[in-house]
C-alpha cells in the first residue's frame, strides 16, 4: 500500500497508478498545540511505501509517523520514498557547532524503514548517511517533456558546474542541443554571483536546467545575463521546484518563458511527473 505525506499526495496516486498498488486512505490532522497526527488505514502485512517529500518539519514528523504506524499494522517491509529530501544541501557542518543536518534526517528516516529511495538528491553521496539500503533515482530526462519541439539551435545551460550532469540527461532525452554552464559563487542564503560562458546564445533557445530552484536567485541570476545577450526565448526547468518567498516572481522579472519543474514539489510549475521514474525503481 501507497502512503503519503499530506505534501506529496498528487504523487503518491501516479505512483499508485503506475505500480499497481492501492492508494491508502491517509489522514491528517493537528491539534492546539500544533503536534500533528497522521493515521494510517488498515492493511493486512505485505509491504508498505511511505512518500513523503520532506518540504517542511511538519512533513518529516508525518513521515516518521506513517513509517511507525505501518510496522503497527504489521507491515513485513516499509520502503520509504523521498521524491524530494530536504536538508540535503546541508551535507556538512560549514562552521564549528554546526550539524550535519542531512546526516541527523537520514538518521532519524532510517530507523522505521527497510529501503531508501530519493529522486535527484544534491550530492548523491548523502545516500551513505542513511543506515538502511538507500539509492538515488535520476528523474531528470522527465524533464525534456514540457519542451516545445521546435527549439531553436538549443544550449541546455547549468547556472553552475554542480547540475551540468542534469543539463546532459535533459539535453540527451531533448535529443539535439549542446550543454554549457556558467560559474557560481555563492554570497548567502540568497544572493549568488555568476559569471557566464563565452558560448554565442544569440538568436538560441536556451534550457537552464538545475536540481533545485529554492530562493529563484541562481536562476533568476542566470536569466538576467541570458537576457543581457541577444538570447531567443529562456526556458527554465528544474527537478525540485521549491520556489521558496518570490522566487517565481523573480524568474518573471528576469525574463523566462516558461518555468517547469516535477512533482517531487506539488507546485503550479509542475508539469511532469516522476512517478514512472519512482515505480520502475520500486
Ligand atoms: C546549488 O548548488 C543548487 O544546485 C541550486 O543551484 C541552488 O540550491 C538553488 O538555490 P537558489 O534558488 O536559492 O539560488
Amino acid at each position: 500500500m501507497i502512503l503519503s505525506g499530506s505534501a506529496s499526495q498528487s504523487l503518491a496516486a501516479t505512483l499508485a497508478d503506475e505500480s499497481n498498488e492501492p492508494l491508502g486512505f491517509v489522514e491528517y490532522e493537528s491539534f492546539p498545540d500544533g503536534e500533528l497526527l497522521a493515521t494510517a488505514p488498515e492493511f493486512e502485512g505485505g509491504r508498505a511505501v511511505v512518500v513523503a517529500s520532506t518540504v517542511s518539519s511538519d512533513a518529516h514528523l508525518e513521515l516518521l509517523q506513517l513509517q511507525d504506524a505501518a510496522r503497527e499494522w504489521g507491515a513485513e517491509e516499509v520502503v520509504t520514498v523521498l521524491p524530494y529530501m530536504g536538508y540535503a544541501r546541508q551535507d556538512r557542518a560549514f562552521d564549528r557547532g554546526h550539524p550535519i543536518s542531512a546526516r541527523a534526517v537520514a538518521r532519524a528516516i532510517s530507523t522505521g524503514t527497510d529501503r531508501v529511495l530519493t529522486v535527484n538528491p544534491h550530492e548523491e553521496a548523502i545516500c551513505d548517511f542513511f543506515d538502511v539500503p538507500a539509492e538515488s533515482i535520476d528523474a531528470a530526462g522527465r524533464l525534456a517533456e514540457p519542451l516545445p519541439d521546435d527549439l531553436t539551435d538549443p544550449v541546455f545551460l547549468s547556472p553552475d558546474d554542480g547540475a551540468l550532469d542534469i543539463a546532459e540527461t535533459v539535453r540527451d532525452t531533448y535529443g539535439d542541443g549542446v550543454i554549457d554552464y556558467f560559474e557560481k559563487k555563492r554570497i548567502s542564503g540568497s544572493e549568488v554571483e555568476i559569471t557566464p560562458s563565452d558560448t554565442d546564445v544569440t538568436g538560441r533557445d536556451v534550457i537552464v536546467t538545475d536540481d533545485i530552484i529554492a530562493t529563484g536567485s541562481t536562476m533568476s541570476e542566470a536569466v538576467s545575463l541570458l537576457q543581457e545577450r541577444d538570447v531567443g526565448r529562456v526556458f527554465v526547468t528544474c527537478v525540485h521546484p521549491m520556489l521558496a518567498r518570490n522566487a517565481r516572481t523573480k524568474l518573471a522579472q528576469a525574463g523566462v518563458e516558461a518555468v517547469f519543474g516535477t512533482d517531487t514539489i506539488e507546485r503550479a510549475v509542475s508539469q511532469v511527473s516522476v512517478g514512472p521514474t519512482v515505480a520502475d525503481a520500486l
